[in-house]
């Protein structure tokens, strides 16, 4: 299986951090292809908890490569953060390898997102306030910075000092802030340099020569497939493609080298910041899902929305991801529920869609249809297999399989590595 990629198929949060981990086992590399540090995925190990933001999820097992892909922004303080802290639980960060091509956030980008955030007011996006958006939209424009830039002073200094030239504008005569000194970033970019020059490379020749070796690659996808640019529910996205297609560009390799496409979806669904969210629960149901799945931010600590399973959005997902298996997390949080609801269609204008509806006006009001099963009542944290589960909770199981018509391959009951059966 040398290629595969992980998705989410939500709006992030769906516990590809821990399935990223279970599988990275018997990978040879793990690669991030897209976003920042905007992403924050989990992993628990025994007492070990990690709160990944950059780094792929497989750096708990010594002998996987982590790649933070050509596709990838990177804060270089926030990164040299998590590699010290990985460090100070002697997590070793030597086989941490960063892509030249991948785009530096700065610090002006974050300041950018803020105001701009504040700008839109009761239409924010609600971003992490990361710096996504504004670093993205500089590659896009062809000005950003990249990490090979760090490596010439010279390159790197009149980059910074043209960049400021606009971004000083914009930010003294738009938004009405302090501007920015080149000389203070770039002494704090210096420094970051030293610390991280040894791990930079050119990350698609490694992942292709590994994939010609045989080598098992796993790419890692942030976010989730309705937050994507071009097939989310814009303008409440991210600012990359977080589609199964987005590996190939952000990554560096062909399509036909991928094998497998899994997506990772929760048993309900969860959405932090701004935009629609037809089966939220603004009730007991929600509230209940928040506190029983602790659904916080791992990035911002923001309480997540939450409500029931949408078959229609996993749909969309299969079809826009070209799933071929599924890992289905956090069923164990729906174990104290007397019934559980499954959106199976939505329904807006008399008119029912099974699909997801061509327009985002359409989206932004439909109804959920819903389908009821009972509840299973019991304690399924400690399951390993499939028979180890309540009738109704397989049931539960059965019928998103059909709704999907995708097989699983992971069902997980609980935040730790073990607390999962493998199908
Ligand atoms: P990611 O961004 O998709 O990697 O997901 P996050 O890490 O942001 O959020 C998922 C949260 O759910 C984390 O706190 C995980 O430790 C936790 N988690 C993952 N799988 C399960 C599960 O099956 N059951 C429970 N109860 N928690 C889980
Ligand atoms: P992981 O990888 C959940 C959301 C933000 C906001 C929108 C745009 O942990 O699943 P951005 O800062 O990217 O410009 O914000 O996207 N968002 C996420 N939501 N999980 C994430 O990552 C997210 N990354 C961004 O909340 O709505
Ligand atoms: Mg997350």
């Amino acid at each position: 299986m040398p290629g595969t990629i992980l998705i989410g198929t939500q709006w992030g949060d769906e516990g590809k951090g821990k399935i990223c981990d279970l599988l990275a086992g018997d990978m040879d590399m793990v690669v991030r292809f897209q976003g920042g540090d905007n992403a924050g995925h989990t992993v628990e190990v025994g007492n070990t908890t990690l709160k990944l933001h950059h780094i792929p999820s497989g750096i708990m097992y010594p002998k996987t490569i982590c790649i933070i892909g050509d596709g990838m922004l990177l804060n270089p303080e926030v990164l040299i953060g998590e590699m010290t802290y990985l460090e100070s639980l002697k997590i070793s960060t030597d086989n941490l390898i960063i892509s030249s091509n991948a785009h530096l956030i700065m610090p002006y980008h974050i300041i950018l997102d803020r105001e701009g955030e504040m700008r839109l007011g009761s239409a924010k996006i609600g971003t992490t306030k990361k710096g996504i958006g504004p670093a993205y939209a500089d590659k896009a424009k062809r000005i950003g910075i990249r990490v090979q830039d760090l490596l010439d002073e010279k390159i790197f200094e009149k980059k910074v000092v043209t960049s400021l030239e606009e971004k000083n504008e914009i930010l003294t005569k738009i938004y009405n802030v302090e501007p920015m000194e080149a000389n203070e970033i770039l002494t704090e970019y210096r420094e970051y340099t030293l610390r991280l020059k040894s791990h930079i490379r050119n990350t698609s020749l490694m992942i292709n020569e590994g994939l010609e070796r045989g080598d098992n690659i796993l790419f890692e996808g942030a976010q989730g497939t309705l937050l994507d640019l071009d097939h989310g529910t814009y303008p409440f996205v991210t600012s990359s493609s977080t589609v199964a297609g987005g590996a190939c560009g952000g990554a560096g390799v062909g399509p036909l080298k991928i094998d497998h496409v899994y997506g990772v979806a929760k048993a309900y669904v969860t959405r932090v910041g701004s935009g629609p969210f037809p089966t939220e629960d603004t009730g007991d149901i929600g509230d209940a899902m928040r506190d029983i799945g602790v659904e916080y931010g791992t990035t911002t600590g923001r309480p997540r929305r939450c409500g029931w399973f949408d078959a229609v959005l996993l749909r969309y997902a299969i079809r826009l991801n070209g799933l071929d298996g599924l890992a289905l997390t956090k069923l164990d949080v729906l174990s104290q529920f007397d019934t559980i609801k499954i959106c199976t269609q939505y329904r807006h204008g008399g008119e029912t869609y099974e699909e997801f509806p061509p327009h985002q006006s359409i989206f932004h009001k439909v109804e959920p249809v819903y389908e009821e099963m009972p509840g299973w009542k019991a304690d399924i944290s400690g399951a390993t297999k499939l028979e180890d589960l309540p009738k109704a909770c397989r049931d539960y199981i059965d019928r998103i399989k059909e709704l999907g018509k995708v097989p699983f391959k992971v069902i997980s009951v609980g935040s730790e590595r073990d607390q999962t059966i493998i199908l």
